[in-house]
C-alpha cells in the first residue's frame, strides 16, 4: 500500500514501562490493516521546528476494534531529543505520522519451523510478527522465541509473548535473568539440533551480524530488521545507505529496500 503521509494522529495512551521504555498507542488510518510486520512509521513528536526530522519506529502491534484496525502501538526507548518529546505526550495530543513504510518480513506460506530472535528494544517489531504468524493459522509447534538483553530490565514483552502462547527463551549478559550468555548461544545450539525454515531477528547490529554468520553456517535463511539513521524514510535523502554484500559492491537503502533484509544480500 502507498504510505499515508503526514497524517495527524491522536495519542490514545503513552505508558511508561520503566527504565526509559514507553509504549505509545496512536490512532491510524484503517489502511494500516495492510501493514506487515517489520514496516515502520516516521513520527514527528511536535509541530515545532525542533527536532526538524521525524523519527522512525517499527510498528509494534495493530489495535483492532470490531474487526477493523483503529490504532497502532509503538514501543520505544528514550535515547535523545525526539524520544524525550515523545515521552511527554499525553492522551488527546495530536502528532504527525507517515507510514506504513519500508519492506517488512517476508512470511512465505510454507514456512512453519521458525526461530524469532530479539535483542533489547529490537523486540518492538517481533511481537507484531509473532501475532501475524499465529493469525496465519499455520502449524507453529516448532516456533521458538529467543529474547536477550544486557540485564533483566532490557528483557521486554515477555508477558506479551506468553499471552499469545509463546514462552521465550531468555538470556542476559549479566545473568540477572535467564541463562547468562548471549542470545545467539542458545540459537546456535538449537540450530545444531533442528534446522528451521527461517530465522527472523531484530536487535543491535553486532547481534544481527552474529546471527547472519550462524544462519550461513547452518544453511538457514535469515531475515533481519536493521536500524540506521533516517531523515526522510522514503528514499529521498539517501541518508540510510547500508553496504550490500561485498560481491555486489553497491549500497542499499534501509528505508526503501529494508529495514528488513535477507542476510544473503546485506554486508553485516
Ligand atoms: C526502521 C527503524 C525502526 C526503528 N524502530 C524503533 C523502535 O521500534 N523503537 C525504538 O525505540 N527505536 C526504534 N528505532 C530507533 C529510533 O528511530 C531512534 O532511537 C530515534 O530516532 C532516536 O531519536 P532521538 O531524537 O530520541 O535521538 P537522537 O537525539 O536523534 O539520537 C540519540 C542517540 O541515538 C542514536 N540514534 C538516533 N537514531 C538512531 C537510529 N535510527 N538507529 C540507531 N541509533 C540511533 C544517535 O546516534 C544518538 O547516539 C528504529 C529505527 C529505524 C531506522
Ligand atoms: S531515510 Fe532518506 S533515503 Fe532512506
Amino acid at each position: 500500500m502507498a504510505p499515508i503521509t503526514d497524517q495527524k494522529v491522536e495519542v490514545f495512551a503513552n505508558t511508561a514501562l520503566g527504565h526509559g521504555i514507553y509504549r505509545i498507542r496512536l490512532s491510524c488510518h484503517r489502511q494500516y490493516a495492510q501493514a506487515v510486520p517489520g514496516q515502520f512509521v516516521m513520527v514527528r513528536p511536535n509541530q515545532q521546528i525542533d527536532p526538524l526530522l521525524p523519527r522512525p519506529f517499527s510498528i509494534h502491534q495493530l489495535i483492532r476494534h470490531k474487526g477493523s484496525v483503529s490504532g497502532l502501538e509503538l514501543l520505544y526507548k528514550v535515547v535523545g531529543k525526539g524520544t524525550q518529546l515523545l515521552a511527554r505526550l499525553q492522551p488527546g495530543d495530536r502528532i504527525s505520522m507517515t507510514g506504513p513504510l519500508g519492506q517488512g518480513f517476508e512470511i512465505a506460506a510454507k514456512v512453519s519451523n521458525i526461530k524469532i530472535v530479539a535483542g533489547g528494544i529490537g523486540v518492538a517489531p517481533m511481537l507484531f510478527l509473532a501475532q501475524t504468524l499465529i493469525e496465519s493459522k499455520r502449524n507453529l509447534s516448532s516456533l521458538e522465541v529467543f529474547i536477550g538483553g544486557r540485564t533483566r530490565s532490557d528483557l521486554l514483552c515477555l508477558q506479551d509473548f506468553s499471552a499469545i502462547g509463546l514462552a521465550a527463551r531468555v538470556t542476559t549478559d549479566d545473568g540477572s535473568s535467564g541463562d547468562q550468555c548471549l542470545v545467539t548461544d542458545p540459537l546456535d545450539a538449537a540450530l545444531a539440533e533442528n534446522r528451521p525454515d527461517i530465522i527472523y531477528a531484530c536487535g543491535p547490529m553486532e547481534m544481527l551480524a552474529c546471527i547472519a554468520g550462524i544462519a550461513e553456517r547452518h544453511h538457514v535463511r535469515c531475515q533481519v530488521s536493521i536500524e540506521t539513521m533516517m531523515a526522510c524514510g522514503m528514499g529521498a535523502c539517501l541518508g540510510c545507505a547500508v553496504a550490500a554484500r561485498k560481491d555486489n559492491q553497491r549500497y542499499l537503502h534501509a528505508c526503501k529496500d529494508g529495514p528488513v533484509f535477507d542476510t544473503r544480500y546485506l554486508g553485516l
